[in-house]
C-alpha cells in the first residue's frame, strides 16, 4: 500500500523517476517471490528427508551421511539462511509499521471476510514465527553435527518438542499459502484450483511432519 503511494507520488513529480521506481519495485517483488518458491522447494524436500526416519533410524542416518560426504550438509544451511533472510527482509517491507495500522488492516479483513487478504495476514503471523524459530533451529542443528537420528530423537523427546510443533505448523501453512499467493498473483493458475491445492498441500505436509515428529519422539523415549 505504502509502496504504491510512493510510486504514484514519484511518478507525478518525475515520470522517469516513477518508471525507475516501478522497475525497482517489480524487481524486488520478483526476488521476494523467487526466494519464497525456492524456500518452499527446500522445505518440502527437507520434510521428506527427515521423514526417512519412518523407515528406520538407520535409513535417516544413511541419508544424513550421504549429505555430509557430498558437502550438502555444510553448503545448504548457509545458502538457505541467506535466502531466508533476503526473503524476510523483502516481505517485511509491506507490513505496516505502526500497531494502529496493523489493527485497522486486520479489522477490515475481518469485516470484508476477504479470503486473499486473510491469507496475507496468515503470511505475516506465520512468517514472523518461523523467522525466529527457523534461524534458531538451523543454529542448533549445525552446531551439533553430525546429524544422527538418535540425536534428533533425544531433542524431539525433550523440551524441543514444544519448539517443533509451532515451527511445523507455521512453516507448512506459510509454504502452502505462500505458493498459493505466488501462483494467483499473476494469474498463472486458476484461483479455485490453487485454493484446493493449497488445502491439500497443507494437510499432506502437516500430516507427514506430524508423524515424523511422533516417530522421533518415540525413538527418543526409554527402551
Ligand atoms: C538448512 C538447514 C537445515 C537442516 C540441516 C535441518 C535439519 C533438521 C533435522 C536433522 C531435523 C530433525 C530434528 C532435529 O535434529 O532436531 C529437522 C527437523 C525439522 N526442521 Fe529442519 N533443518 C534445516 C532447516 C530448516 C528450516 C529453515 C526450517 C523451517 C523454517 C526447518 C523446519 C523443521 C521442522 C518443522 C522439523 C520437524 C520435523 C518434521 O516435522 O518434519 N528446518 N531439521
Amino acid at each position: 500500500m505504502g509502496a504504491n503511494l510512493d510510486l504514484s507520488l514519484t511518478a507525478s513529480r518525475d515520470p522517469q523517476a516513477g518508471l525507475r521506481a516501478a522497475r525497482r519495485e517489480t524487481m524486488l517483488e520478483l526476488i521476494q517471490v523467487g526466494s519464497g518458491v525456492a524456500l518452499v522447494a527446500f522445505m518440502w524436500t527437507h520434510v521428506m528427508l527427515v521423514s526417512s526416519v519412518l523407515l528406520g533410524a538407520s535409513t535417516m542416518d544413511r541419508i544424513a551421511h550421504l549429505m555430509e560426504v557430498t558437502w550438502g550438509a555444510y553448503l545448504v544451511p548457509p545458502a538457505v539462511t541467506v535466502l531466508f533472510l533476503a526473503h524476510a527482509v523483502l516481505a517485511a517491507r509491506k507490513i505496516p509499521f505502526r500497531l494502529d495500522e496493523r489493527l485497522a488492516g486486520i479489522e477490515r479483513t475481518a469485516a470484508f471476510r476477504h479470503h486473499d487478504s486473510l491469507t496475507w495476514w496468515i503470511q505475516v503471523v506465520t512468517g514472523m514465527t518461523i523467522f525466529a524459530l527457523g534461524l534458531t533451529h538451523i543454529w542448533v542443528v549445525v552446531t551439533t553435527y553430525p546429524i544422527l537420528a538418535a540425536k534428533s530423537a533425544v531433542r524431539v523427546h525433550g523440551p524441543y518438542l514444544w519448539f517443533y510443533i509451532p515451527l511445523l505448523i507455521g512453516v507448512e501453512l506459510h509454504a502452502s499459502v505462500g505458493l498459493y499467493r505466488a501462483m494467483i498473483k499473476w494469474g498463472w493458475v486458476p484461483r479455485e484450483a490453487m485454493r484446493r491445492a493449497e488445502i491439500l498441500m497443507t494437510a499432506f505436509f502437516l500430516a507427514l511432519g506430524s508423524v515424523t515428529l511422533a516417530a522421533l519422539w518415540k525413538l527418543g523415549g526409554p527402551g
